[in-house]
């Protein structure tokens, strides 16, 4: 299966609820964050993306119409090159909101995870510290100015290299309409998804800790 979708949005402007919809569309599955542990071995061909070496995206991508999400959103340029039929799909909210959605959840989760007791947990941290935290935002989550620069500056990366026409910068809560026009599929009965808020994540999380505790 070739990618139809290639989401270059970050992690917290709603992709959870991106990858729900876009499967509800048809374009199923979509992949994000919580399908690199269903595959044995893409965590390893994540690292080797990153530290630059070539990667069978074909064979990566086999089960899958579309991307969201870490750790696919940072390869927006390679995959859109790698799928030239693909339309690219920019998710995008208030900066302000993203970036305290981002310390409230999964950046809270990271840092927790350095210093879990199980070997596992520690390694995922580690991972998600290097590939995320670390080569996005030099590992400098305390600076907000930084890191809302790099949030804009890639939106701007993103628009001033994908041809209008193939890319639709969606603002997080806009709802079917606009995805499904540009994807030119009809807009469902469901109501649009909306999950993994931060309310969400925390209760999770705070699940896990105390059963850690
Ligand atoms: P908050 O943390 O501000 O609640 P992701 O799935 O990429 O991790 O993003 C989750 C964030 O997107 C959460 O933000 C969530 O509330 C928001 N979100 C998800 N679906 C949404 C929708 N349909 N409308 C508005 N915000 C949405």
């Amino acid at each position: 299966m070739a990618l139809d979708i290639v989401g270059a949005g970050l992690g917290r402007t709603g992709t959870l609820s991106l990858k729900y919809a876009l499967e509800l569309l048809g374009f199923d599955k979509t992949y994000h964050m919580l399908e690199v542990g269903n595959y044995a071995d893409h965590r390893d061909m994540w690292s080797a993306a990153r530290r630059g070496e070539a990667v069978d995206w074909d064979t990566m991508f086999a089960d899958f119409r579309a991307s969201v999400d870490w750790p696919a959103c940072d390869f927006w340029r390679e995959l859109s090159e790698h799928y030239p039929e693909s339309k690219v799909l920019l998710s995008v909210r208030d900066p302000e909101r993203w970036y305290a959605s981002i310390r409230n959840t999964i950046h809270l989760s990271t840092a927790a995870g350095l210093n879990a007791e199980d070997d596992a947990e520690r390694e995922r941290a580690e991972w998600a510290n290097w590939f995320i935290w670390e080569t996005n935002f030099d590992d400098r989550m305390d600076d907000k100015d930084h890191v809302i620069g790099v949030y804009e500056a890639r939106t701007e990366q993103v628009k001033a290299a994908i041809p209008s026409d193939r890319l639709l910068v969606y603002e997080t809560g806009s709802g079917w309409d606009p995805l499904c026009e540009f994807l030119d599929v009809p807009v469902p009965d469901d109501p649009y998804p909306h999950v993994n808020t931060t309310e969400e994540f925390r209760e999770r999380f705070g699940r896990r800790q105390r059963a850690r505790d």
